[in-house]
């Protein structure tokens, strides 16, 4: 089987396109011919060696993977031949067929799209967990979504819609504020060095301190002005630092409006709650599947362009999730 690997950590990463044996699996796992594997933020940090965990070398990269069982090992039920799945796994996915544990792979309702599986399952996920579990949102707050466009922030901006909340989405060009309004942004706020700072544009649309909960992927300078926008015991939740910097916020801010700074890692959810998780996952599957939700915007590359997924991936202007198809 083809398969991409990284075999040393450079910047940017390098990968290298090579023949493999196809893999058998073990007791507990399956075969999982990949039909789309979605790369993230974190994937680029992984095949850098810039993560918090460094993989194995040789390492295949990918870990959101959608496809269809090949073959089970030994114990394994639930899941049979022909079974469509969607696994988180820590890489793996750019390949033509990957192992995975049958008990960490979700199966897939009938009717999702295999592409929008995998292009969903961690950023939709963690959008659910930040809002609905981490951020305890009600229909009718108001959100302020940072990086609107991006993976995370553009499941925030749909997810918060269906939920009943008003959207505000940041975002740094006009091809970003057209894809957060499609999702249901009411007001987008174009930031960058030539427009207003965000605090004066949020006064223009908002009241001061009206906003709910703030979805922060993003960290970096807008978010301490985002935190002093925020309503009397609102939320603003920590999910990430694409802008590589991770701020510094004055606890007095806190205080003045009993407002709270909550970390979000949806490693926890799925690690310790993880009946709660997988059943978040698997109604987010149905309602792409039921046309609830709009399919995600992705970028495809087939596995031959596997270092070119990875240029597209850490340019900043893409709007949508980076996917390769094996
Ligand atoms: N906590 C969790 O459980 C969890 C789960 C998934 C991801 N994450 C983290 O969340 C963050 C976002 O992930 P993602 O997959 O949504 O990333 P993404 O698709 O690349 O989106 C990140 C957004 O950040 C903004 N940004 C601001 N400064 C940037 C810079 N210097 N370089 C790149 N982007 C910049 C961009 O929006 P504008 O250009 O519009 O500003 C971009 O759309 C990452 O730090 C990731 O590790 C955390």
């Amino acid at each position: 089987m083809l398969r991409a690997v990284v075999t040393n950590f450079a910047s940017p990463p390098v990968l290298t396109l090579e023949e493999a044996r196809r893999p058998v699996p073990g007791k507990g796992e399956i075969l999982v011919r990949v039909t789309a594997t979605a790369l993230g933020f974190v994937d680029g940090l992984i095949a850098q060696g810039k993560y918090q965990m460094k993989p194995q070398l040789p390492y295949v990269p990918g870990g959101e993977i959608a496809g269809v069982v090949e073959e089970v090992g030994e114990g394994v039920s639930g899941l049979k031949e022909g079974s469509k799945v969607a696994v988180w796994q820590f890489g793996g996915g750019l390949a033509e067929y990957a192992l995975a544990n049958a008990d960490e792979s979700i199966a897939l309702p009938e009717g999702i799209d295999e592409k929008v599986a995998a292009s969903a399952l961690v950023d939709y996920l963690t959008a659910h967990y930040a809002l609905f579990v981490r951020g305890a949102l009600q229909a009718g707050d108001t959100v302020l979504v940072l990086g609107a466009a991006g993976g995370v922030g553009q499941a925030a901006v749909q997810l918060a819609v269906s939920g009943g909340a008003r959207v505000l989405a940041a975002v740094s060009s006009q091809s970003k504020a057209a894809r957060a309004r499609e999702l249901g942004a009411v007001d987008v706020l174009v930031l960058g060095s030539d427009g207003p700072p965000l605090r004066d544009q949020l006064r223009a649309i908002a009241a001061d301190g009206a906003i709910d909960v703030i979805v922060d992927p993003v960290g970096g300078v807008d978010s301490e002005p985002s935190f002093r926008s925020l309503a009397k015991s609102g939320r603003h939740l920590v999910i990430g630092f694409a802008s590589g910097s991770i701020p510094k916020l004055p606890t007095n801010l806190a205080l003045l409006k009993s407002a709270s700074l909550v970390g979000v890692d949806v490693r926890h959810f799925v690690d310790g709650h993880k009946a709660e998780a997988f059943a978040a996952a698997q109604a987010l599957f149905q309602r792409f599947a039921d046309g609830v939700l709009q399919p995600v915007a992705y970028i495809e590359h087939s596995l031959d362009e596997a270092q070119e997924a990875f240029t597209t991936l850490a340019a900043r202007n893409k709007v949508g999730k980076v996917l390769v198809k094996p």
